[in-house]
């Protein structure tokens, strides 16, 4: 199997990205959420694309929506646009697609902002989809991008390098991290900004992150004694930091503004 038949397998439906979402919504104590929303700034009949939509659930938490949003949704795995769209009947959801994000079967300015939320460290050429998106957004639209800062998690990625040999984190900030992301979004927007979530997870209990480090790469391929040296290494982290293990949690929403 070659990375992007990884990608489509691993986000085939939610089942994978729940395990991930269920350590962050125990141990954060900012709703990342409410956090994005918070700095959406949506204006009344926004037409609004969303690429690599997942199942919805951000646009599920948010509660201050303009009421004649139009949200269209694109997901490569037609399990997970569905889902969303299951989800969010309240919305006015006026496209459903299913697609690679390389080539969006949109005209040219065809919306007012595009959203790709920690999707684009996981396409073929992030160039190509941001230039895709400069396209179908009407002059002055912007284009918003979340990614993993390079401080985000270290914990996270010492375990799985410690157990497993390598970090999936190693990958996405080589592809469309932080400063990758900035580079790539100044290169074809202007007004180029930065803002910056921080958070400091607790975490006092291994089972969660094991359970995390297990089903994503590569931790999802692992073997039997991969596995053991994953939960020695989670057990061993624990007691070095009796019982409580500090990690920042740090993200970044990255905007641009399509010029004339
Ligand atoms: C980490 S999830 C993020 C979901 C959602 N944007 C969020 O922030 O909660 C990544 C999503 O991107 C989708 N994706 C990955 N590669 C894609 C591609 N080449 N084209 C379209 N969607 C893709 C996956 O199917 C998955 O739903």
């Amino acid at each position: 199997m070659n990375q992007t038949q990884d990608t489509a397998a691993h986000y085939k439906d939610s089942s994978k990205l729940a395990v991930r979402g269920g350590f962050h919504a125990r141990f954060s104590n900012i709703s990342w959420y409410d956090w994005v929303e918070n700095r959406l700034n949506l204006p009344n009949g926004v037409r609004l694309l969303d690429v690599g939509c997942g199942p919805g659930w951000f646009w599920k938490s948010c509660t201050q929506l303009p009421a004649d949003m139009r949200l269209s949704l694109l997901d490569q795995s037609a399990q997970m646009v569905a889902e969303a769209a299951g989800r969010l009947t309240h919305l006015n959801i006026v496209d459903q697609v299913v697609t690679d994000a390389m080539k969006l079967p949109f005209p040219d300015e065809s919306f007012d902002i595009v959203t790709a939320k920690h999707m684009l460290y996981h396409v073929a050429d992030a160039s190509v989809v941001l230039e895709e998106i400069r396209r179908v957004l009407v002059p002055g639209g912007r284009c918003i991008v979340t990614t993993n800062s390079p401080r985000d998690l270290p914990q996270i990625a010492a375990l799985s390098r410690r157990a497993f040999g390598s970090a999936i984190d190693d990958i996405v900030q080589e592809r469309f991290g932080t400063v990758v992301a900035l580079d790539l979004m100044r290169q074809r927007f202007a007004d180029v900004t930065q803002q910056t979530y921080e958070d400091m997870y607790q975490v006092d209990d291994p089972i969660p992150v094991i359970d995390m480090l297990s089903t994503m790469p590569p931790g999802d391929k692992a073997d039997a004694a991969g596995l053991a040296r994953l939960e020695k290494a989670v057990q061993d982290m624990m007691v070095a930091h009796d019982g409580v293990i500090p990690m920042p949690r740090i993200q970044d929403m990255i905007s641009g503004v399509r010029r004339a």
